[in-house]
């Protein structure tokens, strides 16, 4: 993970509009964590990681962030949101739970590297154990001749298989060996290994069930996952994993104002909220987990906490948890020009699509410049008078312009549909000006 602030900021303008100053500071936070990494160990120690939260309203692009991060990075990284989490002692999920997340999230990354390192390897165990299921060994005492042939059989089953020509054929494959994962994350480690330990004899004494009929398709992927459990070395795999967690490892914390006690609704304030916060203080500021696969350090995670902030305020949550979060940044609500970009320049913008969904019933879709402009104004305008949603009012208007032909794509087979202003103002107009209405509608 070497990108230059510049380069993740270029990346997330793809496809979030504005928002420059929370890009940045991501992009800075992340680089940092890069730079730090090539120090020596004794400074490496020294420098902590500063945590971000962000803040915005409801539909401005602060979830769309991390999951645009998320599918970039190659560090290990987990989206979780803050109201999931109960008090320890409660029945729930406990803050701790996030860090095995995340460690089992590295082990993915790092396994999957493995596998990458070592693909031909694992290549060559899955087709050997595919060919020698649909051709039969020759006897020992085979002649050198019939020796032969049969080494020339074997070479073009081996080219039929990997061609995929025989993904059809059923084949018995004895799966005992392959140990069941469970989702265990949010189990204690104790108890987490006991479970592992009962699945262990569970499937020794269930050996000679596992004898399954699989096609030669499904046989690859489990070949694969049994190739890579015996030729990768699990131990190596878990600490490199560990370590990555420790070292690069970023939990990203939304909803966090979800848990913060407001003064306006202090009545309903439900006593664990605080709880949660006090549980979070050490995994934040520094703690020791411990996981399956090892104890593990919190001191360097980076923690990225966003939040709407509506109801309560950064104020409201506990003064130890506020600290923690050293690095504020705003998000600005969208202005109509924005809303106009969104459309138009993101690369999974909602027009492409919905032109796309059309297509397979052989419509062609058009946009219309002029009523783009119109589609931005009048969300702009419902975001105005009624709630601010952000570009979620997106999504409501474009439903309604679009609802009626979507319905009746049938009768346009073959043909184009042209969404002119005219017809966003035919639709739309009356609501948007209808406050009352609009409230209803988008
Ligand atoms: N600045 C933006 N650029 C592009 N798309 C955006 C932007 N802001 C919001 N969107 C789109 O709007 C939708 C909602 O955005 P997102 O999930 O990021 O909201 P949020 O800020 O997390 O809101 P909430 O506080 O309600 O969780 C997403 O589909 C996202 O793609
Ligand atoms: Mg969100």
């Amino acid at each position: 993970m070497n990108l230059t602030p510049k380069e993740i900021v270029a990346y997330l303008d793809k496809y979030v509009i504005g928002q420059n100053a929370a890009k940045k500071t991501i992009a800075l936070a992340l680089r940092t964590r890069y730079r730090r990494m090539q120090l020596d160990e004794t400074m490496q120690n020294e420098i902590m990681p500063k945590n971000i939260l962000m803040i915005g309203s409801t539909g401005v692009g602060k979830t769309e962030i991390s999951r645009r991060l998320a599918k970039m990075m190659s560090v290990p990284f987990i989206k979780v949101e803050a109201s999931k989490y109960t008090e320890v002692g409660f029945v729930g999920r406990d803050v701790e739970s996030m860090i095995r997340d995340l460690v089992v999230n590295s082990i993915s990354i790092v396994k999957a590297e493995k596998e990458e390192e070592n693909k031909s390897k694992i290549d060559n165990y899955v087709l050997n154990r595919i060919v020698e299921k649909l051709l039969p060994p020759l006897p020992e005492s085979a002649s050198e001749s019939k020796k032969d042939d049969y080494q020339r059989l074997l070479e073009a089953m081996e080219k039929r298989v990997e061609s995929g020509e025989m993904d059809d054929k059923t084949i018995e494959l004895d799966l005992a060996k392959l140990n069941i994962e469970f989702d265990d994350s949010g189990l204690p480690p104790e108890i987490a290994k006991v479970q592992e330990s009962f699945s262990k004899v569970f499937a020794s004494i269930n050996k000679e069930d596992n004898k399954k009929e699989v096609t030669v398709k499904d046989a690859k992927s489990l070949l694969r996952q049994e190739a890579a459990q015996k030729l990768l070395d699990s131990a190596s795999v878990n600490a490199e994993a560990l370590r990555r967690a420790e070292n690069g490892g970023i939990i990203f914390l939304d909803e966090i104002d979800k848990i913060a006690l407001s003064e306006k609704s202090a009545g309903r304030n439900d006593p664990s909220k605080e709880g949660v916060q006090r549980d979070l203080l050490p995994i934040v500021e520094g703690s020791s987990v411990s996981t399956k696969y090892g104890t593990i350090n919190t001191d360097h995670i980076l923690f990225i906490a966003a939040g709407a902030f509506h109801v309560s305020k950064p104020s409201d949550l506990i003064p130890e948890l506020q600290g923690r979060f050293p690095l504020r940044v705003e998000l600005e609500s969208l202005t109509e020009e924005t809303l106009y970009k969104i459309l138009t320049q993101t690369e999974n913008s909602l027009l492409k699509q919905y032109e796309a969904l059309l297509s397979v019933e052989n419509l062609t879709l058009i946009f219309e410049d002029d009523a783009v402009r119109a589609i931005a104004r009048l969300a702009h305008r419902a975001n105005e008078n009624t709630e601010d949603i952000g570009a979620r009012r997106l999504h409501t208007v474009l439903e309604n312009i679009l609802e009626e032909i979507s319905y009746d794509a049938d009768e346009y087979s073959g043909k184009e549909f042209r969404i002119t202003q005219e017809l966003v103002q035919d639709k739309l107009q009356e609501v948007v000006e209808d406050d009352d209405l609009s409230r209803y509608i988008l």
